[in-house]
């Protein structure tokens, strides 16, 4: 792998806040965390721009089950995309509230269709969806990202 390397301005209490964060995060040295940075956001942005591109992430929600009918809602929801929700794991975490991860596959679109469906439910509290990886390079642009591996 060819290196390159190159300079960047910037602001020094922006620096040392980004040398403690760093730190906590366990990054080995500033470069090794600006790759990650880099990394994620190409990932972010061409799963946003590429409606068909193949993606596996997980989709997690905090809700209250007695807000209305929410967990029968979400759960008509999760059947309805069947196909893209691979795995779910419920954890009740309080007399009240659970904590839903759901592990979501499927084209891009599909899958923030479903996470906006489900976390704009009402009487969930919090939604994020995490786009862990695309599996594989849109089909409108051909090829397959992960070429190796798994039969
Ligand atoms: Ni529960």
């Amino acid at each position: 792998m060819n290196l390159s390397r190159f300079g960047v301005s910037i602001e020094e209490n922006l620096l040392a806040d980004f040398d403690r964060l760093i730190r906590r995060k366990g990054y080995a040295n500033r470069s090794e965390a600006i790759r990650a940075l880099i990394r994620n956001l190409l990932l972010d942005t061409r799963v946003e721009e590429d409606a068909e591109a193949e993606v596996i992430g997980t989709l997690t929600l905090v809700y209250d089950h007695h807000a209305g009918e929410l967990s029968s809602r979400l759960t008509e929801l999760e059947h309805r995309f069947h196909h893209a929700v691979v795995s779910t794991l419920h954890v009740h975490f309080d007399e009240r509230n659970c904590l839903e991860v759901l592990g979501v596959r499927g084209r891009s679109a599909e899958v923030r269709q479903i996470s906006d469906s489900l976390i704009g439910t009402r009487g969930v509290h919090h939604g994020r969806l995490i786009i862990g990886s695309g599996v594989g390079a849109s089909r409108r642009a051909g090829g397959a990202a992960h070429s190796s591996g798994h039969t």
